[in-house]
């Protein structure tokens, strides 16, 4: 059974976020495009997400070691590791963020901090660091405020594609819901719009991922 993992980084209620409404349709459209798929869902702003911080630089040294780990070093490492888990079993990932301050929210960074782990989702060799996953595919469902398509500023987007990349996911659609501060008239034309295309890109996705 093929698995979604939907990631959402956004303590918005999904009626006061609009990428969480188009992710919304999406997921909406995959499920009854293909019941059989295993989804999992997870806002990042109502789970434990861990930071990389002093416990768990330590422990991370520990590894290498063999020292034992203190409690909170042990837990804080599990934390990350559930992510990793998640992460590692899913056939398909689907993002939602909105824009804040030219980034994604800090707990995005902080989740893919828990995923992106030598000997697990990449490794080095002599001819650079090599993604160990295969055959994945992520949608990145993106409110702004302002209008990036078409422009190098999207750090947010790009930074993800890079990230996803390194681990081995190169098949990324960026969904973008965009210029909802820019156009505040023409807020519904922008979700309708981007409804539709989540719509018809579910579809796609239900249709290529089979059982
Ligand atoms: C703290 C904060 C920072 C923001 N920074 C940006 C920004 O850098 N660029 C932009 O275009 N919009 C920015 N916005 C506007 C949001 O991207 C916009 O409200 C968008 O709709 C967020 O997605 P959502 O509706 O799914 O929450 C910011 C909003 C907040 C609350």
């Amino acid at each position: 059974m093929k698995k979604v993992l939907y990631v959402s980084a956004n303590p918005k209620p999904t009626e006061l976020s609009y990428s969480k409404q188009v992710a919304e349709t999406f997921m909406t459209t995959l499920k009854e495009e293909n019941a059989s798929l295993d989804i999992e869902a997870i806002e990042l702003y109502d789970v434990d997400v861990q930071e990389i911080d002093g416990d768990v630089l330590s422990a991370w040294g520990k590894f290498a070691s063999g020292e034992a780990l203190t409690d909170v070093e042990a837990q804080k490492v599990a934390t990350m590791n559930g992510m990793l888990e998640k992460f590692m079993a899913a056939d398909v990932y689907v993002f939602a963020t909105p824009m804040w301050n030219f980034f994604f929210p800090a707990r995005m960074k902080m989740f893919l901090d828990s995923v992106l782990t030598a000997g697990k989702t990449f490794r080095y060799t002599e001819q650079g660091p090599v993604g160990l996953l295969e055959n994945k595919q992520a949608i990145h469902i993106q409110g702004t405020g302002g209008i990036y398509t078409g422009t190098d500023l999207n750090f947010a987007d790009a930074y993800l594609r890079q990230a996803l990349a390194f681990v081995g996911v190169t098949d990324v659609t960026t969904l973008a819901v965009e210029g909802m501060n820019q156009f505040p008239d023409k807020i519904e034309e922008i979700v309708a719009d981007a409804k539709a295309k989540a719509e018809t890109l579910a579809k796609e996705v239900a249709g290529a991922v089979t059982v």
